[in-house]
């Protein structure tokens, strides 16, 4: 950068503190909010290395979230390519417990940036959801990504409550930053273990909405391969594994005659406790995220993935890491980029100097997650009585979360079926299918595994976009 340039953005920065006026400008032929406040400035991210030539803003930073222990959250946002500010806000999570969103709902699946192969920088993502939304990634909570605490014990109390707090005081504080998104609309997406935090969060804010000067303009949650409720989960899995030839109709029937999975003592019974082993030991040998893809061959260190399935089955209510897409080795390139001193100096994490240690996902807080609620069902009825938009999806080619585990749980729902079944399109091509219940939208992505927009990134974004809008998904060619 030369200096005339460095000296204008130096100024630009400088002018931006000073006025405590919030900016009016003349766009799209009315008066507008200027989004850039003075706190927001700060976290402006200007060179980040290998980032393509984009003509939108984006941010990055932390947000303390609790002033006495010390514990700060991350994030990332995108304003939207066009007309920001009169598109909704959308937050962004991922599951785990304990895996970041920026390493994959911002980096892997629909961000403007994803990692490229080459591990030293960032490609264009066409399909970005920034061109729908104003995409906001979270890091949550503590532990997860760039987010820590500074008192050590917060981190042997995380939970889902826990979780839902620090997320809903990251919001009202992140406001704060950004006080043009203050009234505006909100959804909340999200896959995998956000399948629980998600309308965690939003009851919590519904809940917190009582109170006008706290009030946050919800409309609706959106979750792909959501873990739902345990016990049909866990069904699910079982069947979708038999019904996909991974195992075999002998072990699906010990299954089906010895497991309780409405019992919270499932694993105490040895033949179900054994034949469930065997479906795990068959998924490791693929990739569970995504049945008919390879697996990452050239994994050069993480003995963290031996561990994967040990915790899936010994913590059966959690969510192991989640693997990359057509390129399973995906993980691996990000992890390379984030602990780059020059990214982290350019995302305001560190100085450059002292860098921090980020992974992906955090198998201690995936191990260590005790406060899980069993089944967001009872939530869902809540939000849905609420008015809220409640949009579930599911890539068909997952085993981890299964389209079955899926169904199971919205069945026991017991909804008003209001559009029936059938096909959505994407040029000409079926892209799934859905159906449409009072307050609730079910759709699959056919040939997608659990991180749906990665492998499905065209009909993704056009599937976001009919959410927003409260439009069915297309269904003629
Ligand atoms: C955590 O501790 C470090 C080192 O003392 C300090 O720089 C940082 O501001 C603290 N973080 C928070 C959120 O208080
Ligand atoms: C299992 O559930 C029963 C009945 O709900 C309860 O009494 C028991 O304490 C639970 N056991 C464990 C290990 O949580
Ligand atoms: C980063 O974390 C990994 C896994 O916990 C650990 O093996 C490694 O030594 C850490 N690196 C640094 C620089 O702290």
């Amino acid at each position: 950068m030369n200096l005339i340039i460095k000296l204008t953005i130096f100024l630009t920065l400088t002018l931006s503190l000073l006025l405590v006026e919030p900016v009016f400008s003349v766009r799209h032929g009315k008066w507008v909010h200027e989004t850039v406040n003075s706190l927001a400035s700060e976290d402006l991210v200007t060179d980040l290395p290998g980032q393509p030539e984009v003509d939108f803003h984006h941010y990055a930073g932390y947000v303390t979230v609790n002033e006495k222990n010390g514990r700060a959250l991350f994030y990332w946002f995108y304003e939207a390519t066009t007309n920001s500010d009169e598109k909704p806000l959308v937050l962004w999570l991922n599951g785990g417990p304990g895996c970041s969103s920026v390493g994959y709902g911002a980096t892997q699946e629909i961000g403007p940036f994803l990692v490229n192969r080459d591990e030293h920088g960032l490609k264009n993502n066409p399909y970005s959801w920034n061109r729908e939304a104003n995409m906001l990634f979270l890091e949550s909570p503590v532990g997860v990504g760039f987010s820590y605490s500074n008192t050590t014990g917060d981190y042997a109390i995380l939970g889902d409550d826990f979780a839902a707090h620090d997320a809903y005081m990251f919001l009202q504080k992140w406001f704060l930053k950004f006080p043009s998104y203050r009234n505006r609309i909100l959804y909340i997406a999200g896959e995998s273990y956000a399948g629980k935090y998600i309308p965690e969060l939003a009851e919590l804010i519904h809940h917190k909405n009582q109170d006008p000067f706290l009030y946050i303009d919800l409309k609706g949650i959106l979750l792909g391969n959501p873990e739902t409720c345990d016990a049909e989960d866990w069904m699910g899995l079982v069947d979708y594994a038999w019904s996909h030839a991974v195992v075999s109709d002998e072990t699906h029937k010990i299954i089906k005659e010895s497991c309780d999975f409405n019992s919270n003592d499932t694993w105490s019974n040895e033949d179900c406790s054994q034949a469930v082993d065997e479906i795990l030991r068959q998924y490791s040998e693929i990739d569970i995220y995504s049945l008919y893809t390879s697996v990452c061959t050239d994994t050069s260190d993480d003995s963290d993935d031996k561990s994967t399935l040990v915790a899936f089955r010994h913590n059966s209510k959690m969510m192991p890491r989640i693997m990359g897409g057509y390129d399973p080795c995906l993980d691996e390139y990000t992890k390379k980029f984030y602990n780059r001193p020059d990214v982290q100096k350019a995302l305001h994490v560190s100085d450059g100097q002292d860098i921090k240690n980020w992974t992906i996902c955090n198998l201690h807080i995936f191990r260590g997650w005790t406060d899980s609620k069993a089944s967001v069902l009872p939530i869902y009825k809540k939000l849905i009585a609420a008015g809220l938009r409640i949009w579930v999806y599911s890539g068909d080619t997952d085993g981890r979360v299964p389209v079955l585990s899926t169904r199971y749980s919205l069945n026991s729902l017991g909804l008003t079926i209001t559009r029936a079944w059938r096909p959505w399109y994407h040029q000409k091509q079926v892209g799934g299918w859905f159906q449409e219940y009072e307050g609730l939208t079910f759709a699959t992505f056919r040939g997608a595994g659990h991180a749906v927009p990665v492998f499905k990134p065209s009909e993704s974004l056009v599937f976001f976009s009919s959410f927003l809008r409260g439009e069915s998904p297309p269904f003629s060619k």
